[in-house]
């Protein structure tokens, strides 16, 4: 209840803030099955906003791991600061594109994941191509990009884009969400063999996943 009211607060003041409740529980959870919980990680949340996704994280993230938060809202970064006191846990007032300069200040020199709930239909071409050049300059070999978008995005809104800089790009549907969710897990690899189906890629272009070898940009 916490979340959806500071939550609704803020949207009504900033559009940015693109979709009018919080992720809900499945939609967290589906997103996050995505990371190995097992092993030490640098995770960066793009738009935590009220923090669904940096609650889940830091219950389930080991204690060598890192969170590197970047919120453009001061009101959501406000929120975030004055309720997690978590030494694991890095909160920044920036924007996505400068992801970069949030590892700089970390002390940190990539990330095993990034997770984005960022409005990416309404961004601008510029500033969408200079975020997912940056994220994936930002990605370890082998890391991963997870985005959730709401269902109604057609694939020039993001997916396309996706694939020009990643050479794996997996797309789902989260429908326990009000609306449903978009999932795209998008890999940074430079090994061919696993963009071409071998290892852990999925590139058989089945319909509910897709691979692509432009890569990069
Ligand atoms: C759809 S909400 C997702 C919020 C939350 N993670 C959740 O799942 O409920 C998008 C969030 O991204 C933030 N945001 C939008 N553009 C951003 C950008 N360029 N960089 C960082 N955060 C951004 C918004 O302020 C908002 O908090």
């Amino acid at each position: 209840m916490f979340h959806t009211m500071a939550y609704m607060r803020t949207f009504i003041k900033d559009r940015d803030v693109a979709s009018i409740t919080p992720t809900s529980p499945f939609g967290v959870r589906r997103v996050c099955s995505n990371i190995n919980f097992d092993r030490n990680n640098v995770i960066i949340e793009y738009g935590p906003a009220t923090g669904v996704f940096t609650d889940y994280i830091l219950k389930n993230m080991k204690n060598g791991s890192q969170l590197i938060a970047i919120e453009r809202n001061k009101d959501f970064k406000s929120i975030l600061q004055n309720r997690i006191h978590d030494p694991r846990a890095t909160i920044i007032n920036d924007s996505a594109e400068n992801v970069l300069d949030a590892l700089k200040t970390c002390r940190r020199s990539a990330a095993d994941y990034i997770i984005s709930g960022i409005p990416f239909f309404w961004l601008p071409k510029d500033i969408k191509d200079k975020i997912l050049y940056n994220t994936h300059r930002a990605l370890k070999e082998g890391g991963k990009f997870l985005v959730y978008q709401t269902c109604f995005q057609a694939d020039h809104h993001l997916k396309v884009h996706l694939e020009r800089f990643f050479p794996i790009v997996r797309a789902r549907f989260e429908l326990r969400n009000i609306p449903p969710l978009r999932l795209f897990e998008a890999v940074k690899c430079s090994d061919r063999s696993l963009v071409n189906g071998k290892g852990n890629g999925n590139g058989n272009g089945n319909g509910n996943g897709s691979s692509s070898s432009r890569f990069p940009a």
